[in-house]
């Protein structure tokens, strides 16, 4: 029996996963980078670190709460109003990161993310515009 965490969702825990929304919306709310992502959102970012708590919570191999309250698990749809192209997108990423960086994510953990991370952020991409996976060797090797 092999006792090693195989998921995030498992290395993290529903805390973990908490923790790290929790302290994305706030880097987002503050991080003088971010300033054009956090302005797409509305004043109370509360609400959304509660949704996007249910979505990681499945997303990385725990149970559907996302699902099962909203009955989909497709981010096109809510992100379709939105202006998201690649300067949108790497705001949130940068936001991502460095949220993991605060809550001490394992370097394992965090490599584990970083190609997944990339790919669903760049999935919600609605603008077109240069892609960094372009010029990033690895991230094409990964596909
Ligand atoms: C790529 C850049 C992204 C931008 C600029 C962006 C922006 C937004 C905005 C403006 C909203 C509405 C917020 C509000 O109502 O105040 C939203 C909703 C949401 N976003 Fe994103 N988002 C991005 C990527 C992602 C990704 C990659 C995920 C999931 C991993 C995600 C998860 C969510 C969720 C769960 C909601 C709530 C949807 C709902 O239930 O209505 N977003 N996003």
């Amino acid at each position: 029996m092999n006792d090693t965490p195989q998921t995030p969702y498992q290395i993290l825990g529903e805390d973990g996963i908490r923790q790290l929304c929790d302290a994305f919306y706030d880097i987002m709310d503050t991080l003088p980078e971010a300033a054009g992502v956090r302005a797409m959102h509305a004043a109370d970012l509360s609400p959304m670190k509660d949704r996007l708590a249910d979505y990681l919570t499945g997303w990385m191999g725990g149970p559907p709460r996302y699902a099962d309250k909203y009955g989909t698990v497709c981010m096109t749809t809510p992100h379709e109003h939105y202006h998201i192209g690649p300067d949108e997108r790497d705001q949130w990423l940068l936001c991502m990161h460095r949220a993991l960086e605060q809550i001490q994510a394992s370097d394992e953990l965090v490599e584990m993310l970083t190609v997944p991370l990339f790919r669903i952020a760049d999935a919600v991409r609605n603008r077109e515009g240069p892609s960094s996976a372009a010029n990033n060797p690895d991230i094409i090797a990964a596909g």
